[in-house]
């Protein structure tokens, strides 16, 4: 038994961002003060099975696993969190034939979790799914919670709530599958008469630019709108701009704060638009530039922007706030929000922070703080009359 805070980080899981997910969780391991912390680690694989914390170190490098403690080599059983309050603890997935009680682990690995990072993007990580887990288990968790992450995770409901807060948007319009299936030729002409081309074709459930595609003309609508609806029964579709692209980084629960903003610079203008490669490789197409070169008046707007967008969808912990600014109007337009970042050595979020004057390292202590504010702000509310 030790007095540190134990961390269970979630990573991997059933999504298209399920590498980012291990990029991710491997720079938070290895930012955990160790004198602190305890991580337990726990990969879900892409079909969703939960490994034990022994076969979800072999899933990060050498370097990251030396972080951890000794006892998750032998925790070589698979765990899992059940959502019973009762049992807030780890426990062993097989259970007994004939018994239906989760069994306890191996008496050698300490099974209690104080709090959980869900490391996970897209996808069953970051759509409220994970989240509703660790509310029904009663166990204090970093980031957005349910509402917030499902929100933040569909453009469609992200959109409107943006446009009751008053935060400016592109033009688009939204429809489903079936309706596109029944009948193509009336919602090529609405997206014709109501936002014309170029236009961007997304699935609304999506995140890494999946599914994502941008037609030039009304030949191109169909095949982009056949790709985004093998990803999601909703598909939305923006006006397509020509804009620089900036991030803010939002940290905190009630009172939220907003980094400096940061710029994505494309030096291939071949590169039309950032997709999933070229965010997370070092092609030497994109490259992150903090601060972002843009004026102060901007800045303290982005700033509020962010803030604003966060408050909107009813954000906790932490959130990356996108933004559009045209290069016709110089206007700054919300483009999206993303509840659960990307961590990786390469990412916006954590290298927005260090710019702000905020170590990753204090960014996560700052995370597991408000995870445990959040958890004990809820816990003041009543659940019987
Ligand atoms: N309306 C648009 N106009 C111009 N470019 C866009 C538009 N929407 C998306 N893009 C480009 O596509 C990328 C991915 O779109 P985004 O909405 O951010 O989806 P994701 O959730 O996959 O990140 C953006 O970073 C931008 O480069
Ligand atoms: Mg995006």
């Amino acid at each position: 038994m030790t007095n540190k805070i134990r961390i269970g980080v979630i990573f991997g899981g059933r999504s298209g961002e399920h590498e980012v997910s291990v990029r991710s969780a491997r720079s938070v391991i290895e930012a955990f003060d160790v004198e602190r912390y305890e991580v337990v680690p726990i990969a879900i694989t892409k079909e969703g099975r939960w490994l034990s914390p022994a076969a979800s170190a072999l899933l990060l490098p050498e370097e990251t696993r030396r972080r951890l403690s000794e006892s998750v080599s032998v925790a070589g059983q698979a765990l899992t969190i059940v959502g019973d309050p009762s049992r807030r603890e780890l426990l062993r997935l097989d259970g007994d034939e004939g018994s239906s009680k989760p069994q306890r682990l191996d008496v050698r690995f300490d099974a209690r979790l104080d709090v959980v990072f869900p490391v996970m993007h897209g996808t069953y990580g970051e759509d409220g799914t994970i989240q509703g887990l660790l509310e029904m288990a009663g166990i204090p968790y970093v980031g957005c919670g349910v509402l917030a992450s499902s929100c933040g995770m569909d453009k469609v409901t992200m959109k409107s709530l943006f446009r009751q807060a008053g935060l400016p948007i592109c033009k688009y319009v939204w429809f489903l599958r079936g309706e596109w299936e029944r009948g193509a030729a009336t919602v090529r002409e609405r997206v014709a008469k109501e936002i014309g081309f170029p236009c961007f074709v997304k699935p609304a459930n999506l995140g890494s630019s999946v599914g994502i595609s941008r037609a030039a003309d009304a030949e191109s609508l169909s095949g982009a709108v056949e790709l985004a609806a093998r990803y999601d029964r909703k598909i939305i579709v923006e006006e397509g701009l020509d804009a620089r692209e900036i991030e803010c980084a939002v940290l905190g629960n009630d009172e939220p704060e907003a980094s400096l903003p940061g710029e994505y610079v494309v030096h291939d203008e071949q590169a039309k638009f950032l997709d999933y490669t070229e965010k997370y490789s070092s092609t030497g197409h994109v490259e992150f530039v903090v601060p972002a070169p843009i004026s102060k008046r901007q800045t303290r707007r982005v700033q509020e922007m962010s803030v604003r967008a966060f408050k909107a969808i009813d954000g906790a912990g932490f959130a990356r706030v996108d933004f559009f600014l045209r290069r016709d109007t110089n206007k700054l337009l919300v483009n999206e929000l993303n509840t659960i970042p990307g961590l990786t050595d390469v990412s916006g979020f954590p290298k927005m922070w260090e710019a702000t004057g905020m170590p990753f390292a204090k960014v996560l202590d700052r995370l597991v703080a408000l995870a445990f504010e959040r958890h004990e702000e809820k816990s003041r509310n009543l659940t019987s009359l």
